[in-house]
């Protein structure tokens, strides 16, 4: 059986066991969250010996080279020695700026890192809590624009993360771990295009800073923007919306509960072949999505999706 070593620990596990599985099963405590090589949650440094990787390109080549493998899809195959993702080392201090909630499911995270943070709207960052607790996010924010980092978190189910950002109070301070490149982005060369923009829940926060990059681009096309969510008070971001729309007559809001959606989705027409669509929340949700606007004509490669895996 191969042995695993993490500092001075040292003990065997079964042969092929995911790595993942077996820190967590040792009580050496590896955050995770997709388990798919999406979210880099699972991030840990092999020191010596190399594990089974499933999914190498996961990652890149250069974080490879400096031994970091996601553990989640990881197998022992053979000894190995790893260093777990250390938050107070390896992780970009910041503090709370802000936490306040925008209905009565979702918070509001604002952050300020100590040192500037290079990255797009869309993209996602692994948070870490003082007490060692970690979820990756996907950005709210627009760096060009704003001085903290935005998060929008879904706490209608309890959670790890989401129970203790409720306790969280400006000045708090906080790591940020993995910055990932996350599916969406928005392209300028989209400029004159139809851009449709559908999200369910807090599937909207990415969304939210992609349309206002598109603006800030000085966006030409048409402006779709589909908010789904369980009733109409978890429209969230219903306020900020209707303002941008005001100032921007290109962009169009339409906010859709859940009951509405099958409707509003047999509604949808795609006018122009050059649409571009990005969707994020829930696996259903997206799919739903995909599948309608697939029917409608949208060829498959117009489509971006971000997809929430999990909750933790
Ligand atoms: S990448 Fe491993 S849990 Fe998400």
């Amino acid at each position: 059986m191969p042995e695993l070593q993490v500092g001075d620990r040292r003990w065997s596990v079964a042969a092929s066991s995911n790595l993942l599985d077996a820190l967590n099963s040792a009580g050496v405590a590896v955050p995770y969250s997709c388990r798919a090589g999406s979210c880099h949650a699972c991030l840990v440094r092999c020191l010596s010996g190399e594990p089974a990787d499933a999914l190498p390109q996961a990652l890149e080549a250069s974080k490879r080279q400096q031994g970091w493998r996601l553990a989640c899809q990881c197998q022992v195959v053979d000894n190995l020695t790893v260093e777990v993702f250390d938050p107070l080392l390896d992780g970009l201090p910041a503090k709370v700026d802000r936490c306040d909630w925008l209905s009565s499911t979702v918070l509001r995270l604002r952050l300020v890192p100590d040192r500037p943070l290079r990255y797009r709207a869309g993209q996602h960052l692994v948070l870490w809590t003082a007490d060692g607790v970690a979820r990756p996010y996907s950005l709210a924010s627009l760096p060009e624009e704003d001085r903290f980092l935005e998060f929008h978190l879904d706490c209608r189910q309890p959670g790890a993360f989401s129970d203790a950002a409720r306790q969280l109070q400006p000045g708090d301070p906080m790591r940020l771990g993995e910055l990932r490149g996350g599916a969406l982005q928005y392209d300028p060369d989209w400029q004159n295009r139809p851009l449709w923009l559908l999200a369910a829940g807090t599937g909207l926060g990415p969304l939210w800073g992609i349309l206002r990059e598109a603006l800030r681009q000085d966006h030409q096309g048409a402006i779709r923007v589909i908010h789904v969510a369980h009733d109409v008070s978890e429209h969230y971001l219903a306020g900020p919306l209707a303002e941008l729309a005001l100032v921007h007559p290109q962009v169009n809001i339409q906010l859709v509960t859940t009951a509405e959606l099958p409707t509003a989705l047999a509604e949808l027409r795609v006018l122009s072949r050059q649409t571009m669509a990005l969707l994020c929340g829930g696996p259903a949700s997206v799919e739903q999505f995909a599948k309608r606007l697939y029917m409608a004509g949208l060829p498959r490669s117009q489509l971006l999706a971000d997809v929430f895996l999990s909750r933790s």
